[in-house]
């Protein structure tokens, strides 16, 4: 893999945007697949700032998303659809009608997964952005998860709800269930960029980059892709 290790996470995140610059820039119609979380935030003002900055346009460009908790509607703050909203779409200038986003007030789930995995079939991504949970999951596909999974309703583990519950904004608990791509929705993309920063993924890190694939470190199966691209900050490389 290519491993790109910059001193800040400010820089790192600098990084990570101009790769998705580039990759509008070459083709302004692309399919972008996006993640939520902390590490993500930085990336995406710096994408609104180039918009705001009239350096670049999102008019055209399609995107489509990791993962949704089960059972908030998109209007509920703690949804990833809204912090979607809330980080770039409402200021970067997405035409609505080419956003895809999980339903996660869908009553029957599988019904969504299906209609998603066949949302995600339809079109390859051109650069997926990713981040690690600290036990190594990718999307929400937790340990356990294999190179040939796809898009379904998983139960998230002990670990991410705990990493997690910190950043709920109203909820008092994070949801058992959420619905995710699979690793080989992931690696069907055509370039994928993952960025990790801070201490706290440095020993995932070290899993996905140094031991051998392992469903047990589900963000070691990139090691099948043949374009993927390792951006971490000081801290994240700490381990390598
Ligand atoms: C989010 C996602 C997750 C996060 C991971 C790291 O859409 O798919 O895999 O990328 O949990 O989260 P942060 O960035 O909050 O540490």
């Amino acid at each position: 893999p290519n491993v790109t290790i910059m001193p800040t996470t400010e820089d790192a995140s600098q990084t990570v945007a101009d790769m998705f610059l580039a990759t509008v820039r070459t083709n302004p119609a692309c399919r972008l697949g996006l993640a939520t979380g902390q590490t993500p935030r930085r990336i995406y003002a710096k994408l609104v700032d180039a918009v705001r900055a009239g350096r670049i346009s999102f008019a055209d460009v399609e995107t489509i998303n990791l993962d949704e908790y089960c059972g908030l509607p998109a209007a509920h703050p703690d949804s990833f659809a809204a912090y979607m909203h809330r980080e770039l779409f409402s200021s970067a200038g997405f035409d609505a009608a080419k956003i895809n986003l999980i339903d996660g007030a869908a009553t029957d789930e599988a019904a969504e997964a299906v209609r998603y995995a066949n949302l995600v079939r339809s079109r390859p991504v051109d650069l997926q952005l990713l981040g690690i949970g600290t036990n190594g999951h990718i999307g929400f596909n937790e340990p356990g998860s294999s190179a040939s999974s796809r898009v379904r309703v998983v139960e998230l583990s002990k670990e991410t709800l705990a990493a997690n519950q910190p950043t709920l904004i109203e909820l008092h608990e994070v949801p058992a269930r959420a619905i995710t791509m699979g690793i080989a929705d992931i690696l069907d993309a055509r370039k994928i960029v993952i960025l990790a920063t801070g201490e706290a993924k440095a020993e995932a890190v070290r899993r996905s980059l140094m031991e051998h694939p392992d469903d047990n470190c589900p963000a070691s199966h990139l090691a099948l892709h043949a374009d993927v691209h390792w951006v971490l900050d000081q801290a994240a490389a700490g381990l390598l």
